[in-house]
């Protein structure tokens, strides 16, 4: 078949990594690229690290309103459609390249094949919740990564088009790790040998874009008693005034490669986050996870004890971080040998 793999923002370059791989030995693929994500911290070097190919079209759509970027995405992938003719359109997880790549493929009537189905936080103030309800209800294919995800697929009468997969993340780490701790020397460079620190990441709106909410979370992680490393997203970086005096504590750095990045988290204490990919590799690799969110996708990661939801404006965040203690045993909920699995369907389609 003649498939385009559509990602434009960090998380689907990850997502996309393996299943690119693996869809090279009986297809051609097509890696088309929006351009939502161009720093070279959140694009190309992920691309490298994950030895993913160059992108076969780049559209460089940067950045913009929620309109202007899913629109103008959307025109130029109805163009690449038009003019390669896919038969199958592959777009993953719930951001506006997501969206636009479903959309414009469902008006030229090529079947969409959603990986990452079924998640829901039942926020509609988020964009990526409409992103994925959406995107959804018009793909023909749904690789849903968790039973919660597909028994949401089942409340909305789609169940006839899921598939129970697993979540892909899980391949992009198992194949990574072990070669992420060879290659990356983060923890040598920023003198973290011996030392316990937490790990933090926020990018989402409602976390980043209110100053006065931004500065009580910094406030709060100045109160925690280790080190706080914080590979800061450009959309956080932007709200950063550079008089604020920020906790002695804290450490920002840029966003980091994939390798670096993952080794990070192997060896930190606590991962905060509000970053959905984030919640999962913290599951993964069995960190104490506190996200700093109202709600999750994530479910299961809450009801087996690993994550901790805690609201960005709780007085107690910090207290309640370091107040959080894991169980000692997982249950598999991600699965294993996904790629194999998601290929299976693929190959019969
Ligand atoms: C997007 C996704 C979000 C996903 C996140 C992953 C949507 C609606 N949101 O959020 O679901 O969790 O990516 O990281 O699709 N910017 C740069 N350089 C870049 C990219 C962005 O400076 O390479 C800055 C720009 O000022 C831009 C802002 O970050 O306006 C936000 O970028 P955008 O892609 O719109 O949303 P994210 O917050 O990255
Ligand atoms: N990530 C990375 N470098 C960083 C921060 C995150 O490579 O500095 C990776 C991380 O390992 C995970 C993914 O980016 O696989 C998560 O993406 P992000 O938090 O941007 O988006 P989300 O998952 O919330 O959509």
């Amino acid at each position: 078949m003649k498939i385009f793999s559509i990602v434009g923002a960090r998380p689907q370059f990850i997502k996309l990594a393996p299943l690119s791989a693996a869809l090279a030995k009986n297809h051609k693929e097509y890696i088309v690229h929006t351009g939502q994500h161009y720093d070279f911290a959140m694009s190309e070097k992920i691309f490298s690290d994950l030895g993913i190919r160059k992108p076969d079209i780049h559209l460089e759509i940067g950045s913009g309103s929620q309109a202007f970027q899913t629109g103008s995405m959307m025109v130029g992938l109805e163009k690449a459609m038009f003019d390669q003719k896919p038969d199958i359109v592959i777009v993953f997880g719930d951001t506006n390249s997501t969206l636009a790549g479903a959309v414009s493929a469902a008006k030229l009537n090529i079947p969409i094949l959603h990986i990452e189905a079924g998640l829901r936080s039942y926020n509609k103030s988020m964009p990526e919740e409409i992103n994925r309800m959406a995107t959804d209800h018009i793909s023909k294919y749904l690789f849903a990564p968790t039973p919660a995800a597909m028994n949401i697929l089942n409340r909305e009468g789609l169940v006839q088009y899921a598939y129970l997969t697993g979540d892909i993340m899980v391949d992009t780490m198992n194949m990574n790790l072990d070669i992420a701790l060879k290659k990356s020397f983060i923890i040598a460079e920023m003198n973290l040998e011996n030392q316990e620190y937490n790990l933090v990441t926020l990018h989402r709106n409602y976390n980043v874009d209110n100053p006065e909410i931004l500065s009580h979370i910094f406030d709060q992680l100045g109160k925690l008693n280790e080190k706080v490393i914080f590979p800061i997203h450009p959309r956080t970086k932007k709200m950063i005034d550079n008089a604020q005096s920020l906790p002695g504590n804290l450490t920002l750095i840029e966003p980091q490669g994939y390798f670096d990045f993952i080794v990070l988290e192997y060896y930190a204490k606590k991962i905060i986050t509000d970053s959905g990919g984030i919640q999962k590799e913290a599951y993964i690799l069995k960190k104490p996870c506190i996200t700093l969110r109202t709600e999750t996708e994530w479910v299961e990661t809450v009801e087996e004890g690993w994550n901790l939801l805690v609201s960005p404006a709780s007085k107690d965040i910090a207290i309640k971080i370091m107040g959080f203690e894991t169980p000692l045993t997982q249950k598999n909920i991600f699965g294993q040998n996904v790629t194999n699995r998601m290929i299976e369907i693929i190959n019969q389609i």
